[in-house]
């Protein structure tokens, strides 16, 4: 595309937190498609290392870690009108929350991609690990929309994912229906999502990753190595793994925790979901492992498609989970890891867009248990396309700015929503932004089921009545 689309004024100021893999590579997307007032964008980051690429552009940066004590302070002086302001949350240790509800008290827009904590959330021992969950976290910020129902617009977990692969799965149930033949109305509200899913028999949804992209030089010993924030990955990939629960699973692990509160739309495992298997398939891997991290669309996914009858029982809904492979460098990084008992390495390292050879990241989502057996529907974006699309950024990070711009713009244009999640957001506009960002969007089916050449060698404790349950999934 050699025309980019200009998608509106940001009257007020942008303030962007967090200037770390996501952050250098929104910056570019921010000034493409955007018209704002440069004196009036600030970075605010504890570290300096990429200043230069702010400097070279006048774009202002305060070396301040925000804190619990200083956010309304910090965000008051920087986000202030005239003209509503913009707050790009792209930081780690920060508390979403938090910085939500400032935002909105002071009318100024508000985005991120994870629900975050303050930190000492993740590792905290004391805790217990059901409030260690994402469901938890997540409810947080439901209880604050329920709380303060509509107003200015902030966005909640708007990356790739969660993010992007909620428009990509209701795009892939339209794709399914079609190719279905099913001719029942397209849906235009929740309850409508939730019915065409249940129509179509989707038993549930694999956010289905694989990062095939490959450093220049091999991982040394002692770094954990990924293609995002491996503070991030660390953090999630230690809480318990976590899953929305559907329908029609008949067995669950013994170590289930099941939540007593709140939407009840997900269980948790009491293992880390960075040491937790489960069997998937995407295109480029075909049949693989991939890591059941938990993710806020594990659970949200699950909960916006739930039905309930008149009692408010539970009738329908699809069990949803990441399976994630991340790049190889990263599965070595988590072997070493989990050697150690979970110890980290004493140093980490993001692999920039020009460490990296060659590689994909395959990011799509997997429906599963209908008419057709499984389809998965995603974004195969290559690094070498990314490089020629925008700078600063690798193919995995590509996938989560653009939508951050999608999301952005969304905002712009529903500025008085509330607080939203990505599964509420207009799947086919936030695409329409998106897709120029993300390579060949590609859907395709496969016969592959969890239980496709088992047993082997061995006899295992599988549920062959239905490949789909997750007992097959599950690696034991
Ligand atoms: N939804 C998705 O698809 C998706 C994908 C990738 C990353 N993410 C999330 O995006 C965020 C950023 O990821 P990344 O890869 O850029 O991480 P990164 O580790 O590369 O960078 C993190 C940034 O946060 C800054 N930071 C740390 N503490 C801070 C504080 N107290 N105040 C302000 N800034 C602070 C760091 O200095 C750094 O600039 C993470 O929360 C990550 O989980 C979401």
């Amino acid at each position: 595309m050699t025309q980019w689309p200009r998608y509106g004024r940001i009257e007020g100021p942008i303030v962007m937190i967090g200037f770390g893999s996501i952050g250098r590579g929104t910056l570019p997307l921010i000034e493409r498609h955007f018209d704002y007032d440069k004196s009036r964008f600030v970075v605010i980051a504890p570290d300096d290392s990429d200043r230069k690429l702010l400097d070279d552009r006048g774009v202002g940066f305060v070396q301040e870690a925000v804190t619990r004590e200083n956010y309304r302070e910090l965000l008051g002086v920087h986000l202030k009108g005239p003209g509503q302001g913009f707050c790009v949350n792209l930081s780690v240790d920060t508390s979403s929350l938090d910085l939500m509800q400032y935002c909105r008290e002071i009318g100024a827009l508000y985005i991120d991609t994870v629900v975050e904590p303050w930190p000492g959330f993740y590792f905290d021992k004391g805790k217990g690990n059901e409030a260690r969950t994402n469901y938890a976290l997540r409810e947080t910020v439901l209880a604050a929309r329920r709380a303060s129902p509509g107003g200015t617009t902030a966005v909640s977990c708007c990356g790739a994912n969660p993010g992007m692969v909620s428009w990509l799965v209701k795009q892939a149930l339209v794709n399914l229906a079609q190719d279905l033949g099913d001719v029942g109305p397209a849906p235009e509200n929740r309850q409508q999502w939730g019915v065409l899913a249940r129509r179509l028999g989707v038993k549930g949804v694999h956010i289905a990753e694989r990062d095939t992209q490959r450093a220049k030089t091999p991982k040394p010993r002692n770094v954990f190595v990924n293609t995002w924030s491996v503070e991030g990955f660390l953090s999630e990939g230690m809480q318990p793994a976590e899953l929305g629960w559907g329908t029609h699973e008949r067995w669950a692990p013994a170590n289930a925790g099941f939540h007593k509160q709140g939407c009840g739309a997900a269980i948790y495992l009491l293992q880390p979901g960075a040491n937790t298997r489960v069997r998937s398939w995407t295109p480029t891997a075909q049949a693989q492992f991939g890591f059941l991290v938990t993710h806020n669309e594990s659970i949200s996914i699950a909960d916006y498609f739930t039905l309930r009858d008149d009692r408010g029982e539970t009738v329908y809904r699809p069990t949803c989970h990441y399976a994630y492979h991340p790049c190889d460098d990263a599965v070595l990084s988590l072997h070493e890891l989990f050697g150690r008992a979970g110890k980290m390495q004493p140093a980490n390292h993001i692999l920039t867009e020009t460490e990296i050879v060659d590689g994909i990241d395959e990011l799509g989502v997997l429906l599963y248990g209908h008419g057709k057996n499984a389809y998965w529907y995603g974004s195969q974006l290559s690094v070498e396309e990314t490089r020629a699309l925008a700078p600063y950024q690798n193919a995995t990070g590509m996938q989560v700015t653009s939508a951050v711009l999608a999301g952005m713009v969304w905002a712009l244009e529903n500025p008085n929503s509330g607080i939203v999640e990505a599964d509420e957001m207009d799947y086919r506009r936030c695409l329409e932004v998106q897709t120029p960002y993300l390579g060949p969007v590609v859907g395709v089916y496969t016969d592959w089921t969890p239980l496709t050449d088992r047993p082997g060698l061995f006899p295992e404790d599988i549920d062959a009545s239905d490949p789909w349950q997750f007992r097959n999934v599950l690696v034991r």
